[in-house]
């Protein structure tokens, strides 16, 4: 333990050693003596419970591996004030395992990443797959890391450069992989290029009830499968015992056909504001990841049963694969509860037609899940295979993301088996008009926005306040009138308010109730949390008002 702590105190010293190149020496040795207040890192020499004489041949493996360490960096330490150390592409590929250490190369510079590899976010096997080369193929397709704050993170563990001598391999020219996607409309703001993720500008978002398909919003977590409808086909794996389906799309027609309204919110939507409050990993949604349309398509419960599932009284989870996949083949995928599955008042749906369309590309053509009350993570796109496991989904995004958490954990705390999936998710609202900062003039204002809640919980009432929420005024909802425990859409609303002369500013704040009568909370303090999920803080725009 002593040594885990000495590798600690040091171990981010190093680093930092690294990144002052030209930084004298009395500097080095103090960076290198430094505790690791600077930047919380976790060790990767961690004991798991094994056995006393184990632990006696890790103790002395570790205590022999840190006076090398400690050799070779005071080393490189010195090496690092003169000029970059200069390695071979042979040297970089021959480190590709925790054994030999873990080493990326980004452009000419070299980096020695075996501590990061257990803390990376998307998780170690992924990085993994960079080991020993270059990183450009793997930010090419999950472009969201290439940001200065990524880059910052990764100087930490620069240890050299690369031969000016070592030509390139011909594997860097690797093809886009993001070359097929779609074209997509130019309203769109657009959060990442590479995946596409975009959302509707506020004031377009509650133009209308239902939301364009050109415009809805969009967020794909890789490159967009180009799905051939002739050949596709949906593995439905029966039960044990029982046969598999094998869907076409003529098929999943001779289903019978159900038609509902359904908004789909991300669960990263309004992050933007939680960012502002304190900094979270995540793309910067502002107020319109959520958007509403008519999906149509076969239930989910019709297809299963033709399957030969029923409902049963142990704990089941229908799993679900995309067509999409990173380099490794792995598909995006996520699950629901079997027992939502299988309740035809649920509603959930095989999907194959978006507002009387078939579904566009961008939002899981030819075939996707809608499920109704649900987070949007869970409508998988481009939906290749059903199963139902006694688990829930092993994909990343079912258990290693979408999650909430106390706003005191952090990336050195979290764990995210002791959080449950996001499933339902709870009442939202936000104002579309005015926008923030914008000026308006005297005599009146029109308030317009959304309001939802998850798990068919309708809206019962929003409240406006003009004054940062010292009085208050009820809006009036407009939009389809919601079935009883199947609200399944948003509602929009509008409040038109006599303002008081003279009056110079305004701080208009909204929040709804829905029919459990939950509420939003007031700020985003007490539910902040490391993702930046689940922002339903009460919605606050700050307008002028011209004299
Ligand atoms: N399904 C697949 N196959 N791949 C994805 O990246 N993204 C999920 C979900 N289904 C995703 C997916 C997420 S996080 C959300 S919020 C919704 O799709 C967004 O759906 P949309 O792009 O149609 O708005």
């Amino acid at each position: 333990m002593l040594l885990l702590l000495l590798h600690r105190a040091v171990a981010p010293g190093f680093r930092q050693a690294y990144r002052l190149k030209s930084t004298p020496a009395r500097l080095c040795i103090r960076a290198c003596c430094t505790n690791d207040s600077f930047q919380p890192q976790r060790s990767s020499f961690t004991f798991s419970g094994d056995n006393s004489s184990t632990r006696g041949w890790r103790v002395m493996g570790t205590l022999l591996g840190l006076g090398a360490v400690l050799a070779c960096h005071d080393q490189q330490c010195r090496a690092s004030q003169e000029s970059p150390r200069r390695y071979t592409r042979e040297e970089v590929k021959s480190h590709s395992s925790p054994e030999t250490g873990v080493w990326v190369t980004l452009g000419c510079e070299v980096f020695d990443i075996t501590e990061f590899v257990d803390i990376h976010p998307g998780g170690a096997s992924k990085l993994m797959l960079a080991a020993g080369g270059p990183l450009e193929p793997f930010w090419a397709l999950y472009a969201v890391h290439n940001q200065p704050h990524v880059r910052e993170i990764l100087a930490q563990y620069k240890i050299g450069e690369l031969s000016p001598d070592d030509k390139a391999p011909s594997i860097l020219k690797t093809s886009d992989p993001y070359a097929d996607d779609p074209i997509r409309h130019s309203a769109l703001k657009v959060n990442t290029q590479r995946p596409f993720n975009a959302e509707p500008p506020p004031e377009l978002l509650t133009e209308n009830y239902i939301t364009p398909n050109p415009i809805f919003f969009t967020r794909n977590h890789l490159p967009v499968p180009n799905v051939d409808p002739d050949t596709y086909r949906l593995n439905v794996v029966g039960p044990p015992g029982g046969q598999s389906l094998c869907l076409s799309l003529d098929d999943l027609y001779q289903f019978p056909k159900h038609e509902i309204t359904v908004t789909l919110q991300c669960a990263g939507n309004r992050r933007s504001e939680m960012t502002q409050f304190k900094e979270v990993r995540g793309l910067e949604w502002s107020l319109g990841a959520i958007s509403t349309a008519r999906w149509a398509g076969a239930r989910l419960c019709d297809v299963l049963a033709q399957a030969g599932y029923q409902l049963c009284e142990t704990e089941a989870h229908v799993c679900f694969e995309g067509l999409d996949s990173d380099p490794t083949g792995t598909a995006y995928g996520a699950s629901i509860p079997l027992a939502r599955a299988m309740d035809p008042e649920a509603e959930v749906l095989l999907a194959y037609e978006m507002n009387g369309q078939p579904l566009p590309r961008d939002h899981g053509f030819p075939v996707r899940v809608v499920v109704p009350g649900v987070v949007g993570a869970r409508h998988v796109k481009w939906l290749g295979k059903v199963s139902v496991e006694p688990e829930e989904s092993f994909s990343h995004w079912q258990r290693r993301d979408y999650k909430g958490f106390s706003p005191s954990v952090d990336w050195d705390t979290v764990d995210f088996d002791s959080a449950p999936s996001i499933q339902e998710l709870p009442i939202q609202s936000a104002i579309t008009q005015p926008k923030e900062g914008e000026t308006i003039g005297s005599g009146e204002v029109t308030v317009k926005g959304y309001a939802w809640s998850g798990g068919g919980r309708a809206v019962v009432r929003v409240d406006v306040s003009l004054d940062g929420g010292l009085t208050w005024q009820v809006a009036e909802l407009e939009g389809e009138e919601q079935r009883a425990r199947k609200a399944w859409a948003w509602r929009l609303w509008h409040l038109q308010a006599p303002l008081p002369a003279g009056i110079k500013e305004l701080n208009i704040v909204c929040k709804a109730v829905d029919e459990s009568y939950n509420v939003q909370p007031d700020t985003v303090a007490p539910i902040w949390n490391l993702r930046g999920v689940l922002n339903n803080a009460w919605h606050r725009v700050h307008v002028h008002v011209t004299p």
